[in-house]
Parts: C-alpha cells; sequence; structure tokens
C-alpha cells in the first residue's frame, strides 16, 4: 500500500508504466453522479427562477410538475448512488477511499500538496507522478465537494418531505431539519447557496482535470474511463 499518493518517492513504482486504480464501480458512481448533478442544477435553477406559464389551460400540461419530477429523481438517484459508493469505500481498494480518508497526519502528503499548489500556479512544472488523486484534487472531492453533496442531499430530502406528509421515510429521516434552519424558506436559502458550492467545485475540477492531462506525465480523464493509469516517461 502507498503510504502518500506519489509514485516517484516508492522505488518499488520506479519503472511503472500503468496501474489499476479506479475500479468499475468507483468508474460508475463518478459519471451517474456527474449526469445526476448536471440535471439537478438545471431543474433547480428552473425550480428557483421558474419560467413564465405556458399558453393554454394549465390543465393540459405538467410542465413544472415534470421539472420538479426530473430533480427529484436525480436527487434520489444521487441518494443511492452515495450509499454505494460508501459501501464501497469499505470493500473496494486503497484509492477508493481517497475520496474520505485524506492523510492530513503525514507530512509529505502536505509536502506534495504545497508541490501542487505551486505547479498550479505555474511556479514550476510538475514533475512528481501520483496513482491515485493528487493532494490538491484529494483536498477539493474531500472537503468541498462531499460535504456540499451531503448537505445537498440533507436538505433536498427534508424540503422533500413536506411535499411527501406526515409520516412519510423522508419526513421520519429528515423532518428534523427544516425547525433546526428555522422554516421552509431558510432551507430553501441555503440549498439554492449550496448549489454554487457545487456549481463552483465542477468549474475547477473540470479545469483540474483537464490542465492536469495536457501538462503532467501521467493519464487523468481517461483514467475515469477505462480505470489504469498510465504514465509517461
Ligand atoms: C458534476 C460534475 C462532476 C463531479 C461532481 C465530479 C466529482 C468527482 C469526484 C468526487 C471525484 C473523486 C472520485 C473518487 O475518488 O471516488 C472525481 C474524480 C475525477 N473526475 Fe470528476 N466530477 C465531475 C465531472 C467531471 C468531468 C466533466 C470530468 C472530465 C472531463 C471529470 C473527470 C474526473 C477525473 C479524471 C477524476 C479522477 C482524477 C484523478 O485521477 O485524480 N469529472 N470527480
Ligand atoms: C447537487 C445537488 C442539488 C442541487 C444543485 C439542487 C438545486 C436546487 C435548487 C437551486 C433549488 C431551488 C431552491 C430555491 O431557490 O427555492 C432546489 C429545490 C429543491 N430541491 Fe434540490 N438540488 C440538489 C439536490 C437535491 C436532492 C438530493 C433532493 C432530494 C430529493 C432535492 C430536492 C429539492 C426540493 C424538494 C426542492 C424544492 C422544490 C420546490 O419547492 O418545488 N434537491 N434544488
Amino acid at each position: 500500500m502507498l503510504l502518500h499518493n506519489s509514485v516517484d518517492t516508492d522505488p518499488r513504482n520506479k519503472d511503472l508504466k500503468s496501474i489499476y486504480i479506479y475500479e468499475a464501480p468507483v468508474r460508475l458512481w463518478h459519471w451517474v453522479m456527474f449526469i445526476a448533478i448536471a440535471v439537478l442544477i438545471v431543474t433547480g435553477l428552473l425550480i428557483a427562477y421558474p419560467p413564465p406559464s405556458t399558453n393554454g389551460e394549465a390543465s393540459a400540461h405538467f410542465m413544472f410538475g415534470y421539472i420538479r419530477f426530473a430533480h427529484f429523481t436525480a436527487g434520489y438517484t444521487l441518494a443511492v448512488s452515495w450509499l454505494l459508493r460508501i459501501y464501497w469505500a469499505f470493500v473496494g481498494n486503497d484509492y477508493s477511499r481517497q475520496l474520505f480518508l485524506v492523510p492530513i497526519f503525514n507530512r509529505i502528503w502536505w509536502q506534495e500538496f504545497l508541490y501542487d499548489v505551486k505547479s498550479y500556479l505555474f511556479l514550476h512544472v510538475r514533475e512528481i507522478k501520483y496513482s491515485g488523486h493528487n493532494p490538491m484534487a484529494q483536498a477539493a472531492m474531500a472537503f468541498m465537494f462531499t460535504p456540499a453533496a451531503f448537505f445537498m442531499m440533507i436538505t433536498g430530502f427534508a424540503m422533500y418531505s413536506e411535499g411527501a406528509g406526515k409520516g412519510s421515510w423522508s419526513d421520519k429521516v429528515f423532518g428534523w431539519v427544516i425547525p433546526l434552519f428555522g422554516q421552509s424558506q431558510d432551507v430553501h436559502t441555503w440549498h439554492h447557496l449550496c448549489m454554487w458550492v457545487i456549481v463552483m467545485f465542477v468549474i475547477v475540477h473540470t479545469y483540474m482535470v483537464m490542465r492536469q492531462d495536457v501538462t503532467t506525465r501521467e493519464s487523468i480523464v481517461s483514467t475515469m474511463v477505462s480505470g489504469y493509469r498510465t504514465f509517461k516517461d
């Protein structure tokens, strides 16, 4: 097992050309989540800024119903995917746990983190090769995206419980959230605000993976498709 991500600092990996990192469930989860979050952002914005009414008799169409249906379907998909992803962190390989276990007490991890910050700031060209996530990406995924996704699911199902009604499973599990925030509109506002944290993550994440793909000596985007990280000399 690697103590940290850098391949270069582990002498066993000196001549490594490729390594299997992301198992199928992690890859599938990633792309399912990508689609679910894209749908959630688009439909969430439509819920927040509803389009003008459509022409004709209201009973003849169900536009807002479809928008909310798509939001809730994607919301359920996201929640079930996360439960399965947590299960996989227990039974999968070491890399499947990187999203949840950040080695913040490992000095080398911090050295690599600072090294990474400098390379993202174009202060030097990155020479280190990583097998799993690079430390900066790992920190963003674990400390920015994961808590935000959980916040969205907790507040989302709390609002959902208002429609599902007293005694529904969402009311039993998340009913306490609304009084905690004050009232329904407060939950709406926080749910809405946190969406922007996710939007920022997605922009930065996409930039980071594309940039690493072209500027470093390891494969990045294709790794989330095939599971293999390949290294150039
Ligand atoms: C809604 C949009 C997205 C979200 C929320 C997201 C989230 C994540 C998360 C949480 C991980 C960590 C996976 C794990 O350790 O289990 C990850 C990894 C990754 N994502 Fe995304 N992602 C999104 C979109 C994209 C897109 C559009 C691309 C490709 C252009 C992409 C490429 C990758 C790659 C290559 C990795 C692995 C990076 C590495 O090996 O260090 N992601 N993403
Ligand atoms: C990344 C994940 C998510 C994003 C970006 C997102 C985005 C949004 C946005 C922007 C709104 C409008 C808030 C407002 O201004 O009033 C909203 C409403 C809502 N969301 Fe989400 N959401 C997400 C996840 C979820 C989940 C997992 C659920 C659970 C089913 C959920 C359920 C709801 C509900 C019930 C509403 C209120 C609908 C209404 O009042 O008609 N959301 N969402």
